[in-house]
């Protein structure tokens, strides 16, 4: 059988440079990231996709900036939801799959329990409400699209909440992270191993689960949490709990963004590892083996 072409966009990103690699077992990736194919210029969006020819698209780009997104809602609709209906489009158009990315900010966070797929969605901030847009402009076209929601991304290499902390504890005596959000961190490599995993079993299979999936790591933790679990038995910094409300930003967050995984679980046969384990996979990695 001849290797599928893969598109992969945002490939510079945390999740988009991991799948970069990692997808090249399964055909020829052409990775483009931003300089090479801007999801702000629809006419770029069509271009990469007739050039490229694809059999899949993973749109791993996004404007994920979520306190900017306040003040540039019109760049991040652009980027968020208009740029993945017209990869939709498209695909269909040639009969190419699509795997897209979305997010728990597409949720208020009022829930106690874990999200369902179909749960109602009542986005709190710009970034949700254009994340939302795309999914639902995905769905409309109605081709053979997977979209994948996850949550609190991280990762060795980018903009991410373990860099940061990793970063404060270094320069800082005391750290005050928010307690009053939950969600799930997730390792970006974790979730391009699964994606992997998951187009590792065939375009046509991939085609035939098309919809919404949750995919995150399993367990919960809040922001304070997580920021324990980085710093770990340190005796500096220490870490206190503080409210939301005692570090303001411009978006508003979900109190509450633990998805459920079952559906994954149930289509795809494999559940991703509890986050404290992948956490400490991702920190005994080898520097010389880490990325950018
Ligand atoms: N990060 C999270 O906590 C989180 C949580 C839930 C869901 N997600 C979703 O997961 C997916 C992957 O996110 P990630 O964490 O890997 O984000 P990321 O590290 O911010 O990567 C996104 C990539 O998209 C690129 N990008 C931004 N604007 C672009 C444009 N106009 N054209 C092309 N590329 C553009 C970014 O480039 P620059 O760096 O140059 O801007 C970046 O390389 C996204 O769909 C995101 O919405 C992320």
């Amino acid at each position: 059988m001849r290797r599928p072409t893969i598109l992969v966009t945002g490939a510079a990103g945390q999740v988009g440079f991991e799948l970069a690699r990692l997808l090249a077992a399964h055909g020829d990736v052409v990775a483009a990231d931003r300089a090479r194919l801007d999801l702000g210029n629809p006419d770029a969006v069509v271009g990469a996709v007739r050039g490229a020819k694809p059999g899949l698209i993973v749109n791993a780009g996004a404007y994920t900036a979520v306190d900017l997104a306040e003040k540039e809602a019109e760049k991040a609709a652009a980027i968020n939801a208009r740029a993945p209906g017209i990869l939709a489009e498209e695909a269909k158009r040639i009969g190419a799959a699509l795997v897209h990315y979305s997010t728990d900010y597409v949720f208020d966070g009022n829930r106690t329990t874990p999200y369902p797929e179909d749960a109602p969605t009542a986005p709190l901030n710009v970034y949700g409400a254009t994340k939302l847009g795309g999914e639902r402009a995905i769905a409309a076209v109605g081709g053979a699209a997977i979209v994948f929601r996850t949550s609190w991304v991280y990762g060795r290499r980018g903009k991410n909440f373990l860099l940061t902390i990793e970063r404060l504890a270094a320069e800082r005596d005391e750290l005050r992270i928010v307690a009053d959000q939950v969600g799930v961190p997730n390792w970006c490599r974790v979730l391009a191993e699964a994606t992997a995993r998951v187009v590792g079993g065939g375009i046509p299979a991939l085609a035939e689960r098309a919809g919404l999936y949750h995919l995150s790591s399993t367990g919960t933790a809040s922001w304070y949490e997580f920021a324990r679990a980085i710093v770990g038995d340190a005796a500096k910094p220490r870490v206190m709990p503080i409210t939301t409300a005692e570090y303001p930003l411009p978006a508003r967050r979900p109190a509450y963004g633990v998805l459920a995984t079952s559906r994954f679980e149930a289509a795809f046969g494999f559940a991703l590892p509890l986050w404290e384990d992948a956490l400490a996979r991702c920190r005994s990695e080898p520097a010389d083996l880490l990325p950018g």
